[in-house]
């Protein structure tokens, strides 16, 4: 048996290719390193559903519809009372979601992608006592959710760099939250659900989870001279370094260097706090060195979560709300895949192998 699955081919996909000896994505025929350059994330949305749906709406009309889909899911807000309230944001996110229709067309397609952008920065809101701030269809998906959240326009470089950073998440083959909904999706169950459950496997601090930890981390580490021993001190208790290792990358994660480069530009613009930009450089680099001293054999990179996390603070997004902004890019991928396993794939279901003990022969089966 393979303990977690490492290197089982579970299902056949058209939307993206994960080589972690190369290095490289390629979402639908197009490697992320280009990608990024020219998609936004509403053109991600048409490349990845292409052929999954009966009624599939030509690309230039994929903004209006996702902003019209933002408009629709701000009502559900009303739902949000003081027990969701009280939970934590992506809980809370996550309750709200429930609540759509558990259909399986483009109209649901696009009402579980608006949801995360629209309910996180609502429940944010909401949480610290601020009205939450109605929808602009006719803005950007990325620029319409930031502007959700603080209430002001953004730059037009905050906007870009939310965008890319939506486009690099979108798709990454069968992670963990994927397989999720692929796995609900084959009992031809809708896509509310599927994401749901996406959602769920998401949230953990092994997959989506890893940001916030990354800044709690650079916290504590406070300065470039501290980083080597904090890291140490905390590989000696056994931690994992969150934003770093991945399970097909051998390499380093070419989502890291798509976000890196967001930042730069937001750094270019004056928009990026340097002093935390610099700590994470240093953090980044004493990591990496502890790392390959510790695994000589297992190549131990940098991941999509360490750039992330600087992102999204950089974008004035708070760390309780990172799982969920990662849900707002990737649910097209998601969605994308719970189509895929609908339309050609078969019911999911493994084999286990029993270890348990097996029943103590009846004492009256002698007599
Ligand atoms: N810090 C310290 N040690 C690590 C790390 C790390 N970040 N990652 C792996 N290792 C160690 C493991 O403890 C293991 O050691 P052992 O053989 O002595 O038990 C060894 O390296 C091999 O680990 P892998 O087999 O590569 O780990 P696996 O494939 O099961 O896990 C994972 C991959 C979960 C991403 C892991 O690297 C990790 O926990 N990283 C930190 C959390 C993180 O950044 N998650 C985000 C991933 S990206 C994403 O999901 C979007």
């Amino acid at each position: 048996m393979v303990s977690g699955l490492e290197e089982v081919v579970a299902a056949e996909t058209i939307l993206s290719d994960v080589d972690g000896q190369a290095g490289r994505l390629i979402i639908r025929g197009q490697s992320l390193d280009e990608l990024v350059k020219h998609a936004t994330y509403e053109s991600v949305l048409t490349l990845l559903w292409e052929g999954f749906f009966k009624k599939q709406p030509p690309a230039s009309e994929m903004p209006i519809l996702l902003g019209t889909a933002r408009e629709e899911v701000f009502e559900h807000l009303a739902a949000a009372d003081t027990d969701i309230l009280k939970q934590p944001t992506v809980d809370a996110v996550r309750a709200l979601i429930a609540r759509l229709p558990d259909a399986d067309d483009i109209g649901s397609a696009l009402l579980l992608v608006a949801a995360p952008a629209v309910f996180t920065p609502g429940i944010l809101r909401l949480q610290s006592k601020l009205a939450p701030i109605a929808p602009n269809a006719k803005l950007g998906h990325a620029a319409d959710m930031l502007r959700m959240l603080s209430g002001e326009a953004p730059t037009p470089e905050q906007a870009s760099a939310l965008d890319r950073y939506l486009v690099t998440v979108s798709d990454h083959g069968l992670n963990a939250s994927t397989f999720a909904a692929r796995v609900v999706a084959s009992t031809r169950a809708g896509l509310t659900s599927a994401t749901l459950a996406a959602m769920s496997a998401l949230k953990g601090p092994l997959h989506g989870g890893a940001p916030g930890p990354v800044l709690d981390a650079l916290d504590s580490i406070d300065s470039p001279a501290h980083a080597s021993g904090w890291l140490q001190d905390a590989l000696n208790r056994g931690e994992r370094l969150m934003g770093f290792g991945h399970r097909v990358y051998r390499v380093r994660d070419p989502r890291a260097d798509a976000l890196k480069e967001a930042i730069k530009n937001l750094a270019q613009a004056g928009q990026v706090d340097t002093t935390r930009l610099q700590l994470a450089e240093s953090v980044e680099a004493a990591a990496l060195d502890l790392l390959a001293r510790k695994k000589p054999n297992r190549p131990l990179q940098t991941n999509v979560e360490f750039y992330t996390a600087l992102l999204l603070e950089a974008l004035g997004l708070p760390r309780e709300a990172f799982t969920c902004v990662f849900a707002a890019g990737r649910s097209g991928g998601w969605i994308a895949h719970a189509r895929e396993q609908m339309l050609n794939g078969r019911l999911i279901r493994p084999q286990s192998r029993y270890v348990g003990p097996q029943p103590e022969p009846r004492r009256d089966a002698a007599a």
